[in-house]
């Protein structure tokens, strides 16, 4: 099994709160990837590692065998790496298809310039957000969205840069059962076509239902590996969770 994005022993404490403990972790190319645990074992703070929105105190990160440990946020988006945040950013008083447009690298043009981006831009964005069921909002300020649409346009900003692995921190956190099941088919044939995803999610039903492969956290480093059949009947996953 090929794997895309690694670290090895990587570090992170804050003051005396230690959020990454020594993680070496392996997240398999063209999968469905997920990783969970507890409350704070620091799988937000893996993601802000990995994405170079947070440096760590040590310990290394590869991407396709790149080493990318300690790169700016912009470089490693380069790469090839897209994600989405916890507490979802948008643009609460810009339009849906404003937000996603935002959401492209325009590449140094001067902000006065950037209304004259092209029209194949726009239907672009448009498209992702056809492909997302939210087109009929694209008019529509973001803060007059439901939580679980603004997760949904979050998500077509990072589809916008075509990044072949997508990071997704609690794409359920909040969102209806209905949008729920949307993501779970969306996040499936957005694989399908060829994208890596590692998704961050609580709702074991969501991560066991469409993942290949899962990594376990308990206090900033992996307890358990495998696919859902293992992991959830694996002892030391059942004792995080559930104090067993
Ligand atoms: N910016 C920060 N400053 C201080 N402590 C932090 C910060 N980010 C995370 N932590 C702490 O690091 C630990 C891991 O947090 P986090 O990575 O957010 O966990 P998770 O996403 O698994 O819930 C927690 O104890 C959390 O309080
Ligand atoms: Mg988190």
């Amino acid at each position: 099994m090929t794997s895309t994005l690694e670290t090895t022993d990587l570090r992170k404490a804050f003051g005396g709160v230690t959020a990454l403990d020594g993680a070496t972790v392996a997240f398999q190319h063209g999968k469905v990837n997920a990783l969970i645990g507890p409350n704070g074992s620091g799988k937000t703070t893996f993601f802000n590692c990995v994405t170079g929105m947070i440096k760590p105190d040590g310990g290394a990160v590869t991407y396709d065998g790149r080493d990318i440990t300690g790169k700016a946020p912009h470089t490693i988006a380069r790469h090839g790496m897209g994600r989405t945040f916890q507490l979802c950013r948008t643009f609460p008083r810009m339009t849906a298809l404003e937000n996603v447009l935002a959401a492209v690298p325009v590449g140094g043009l001067l902000p006065g310039l950037r209304g004259a981006r092209r029209r194949s831009e726009i239907d672009r964005a448009m498209s992702w957000l056809t492909r997302l069921g939210i087109e009929h909002l694209a008019g529509s300020e973001a803060r007059d969205m439901s939580w679980g649409q603004q997760k949904l346009l979050e998500l077509a900003g990072v589809l916008m840069s075509e990044p072949a692995t997508v990071l997704l921190d609690e794409p359920a956190g909040g969102v209806n059962p209905a949008l729920l099941d949307r993501i779970g088919v969306l996040v499936r044939e957005l694989n399908a076509e060829g994208r890596t995803f590692v998704i961050v999610e609580h709702n074991m039903d969501l991560v066991m239902s469409i993942s290949d492969h899962i990594v376990v956290f308990d206090r900033g480093r992996p307890i358990a590996s495998g696919p859902p059949s293992v992991i959830r009947t694996d002892e030391k996953v059942l004792g995080a969770y559930l104090g067993v």
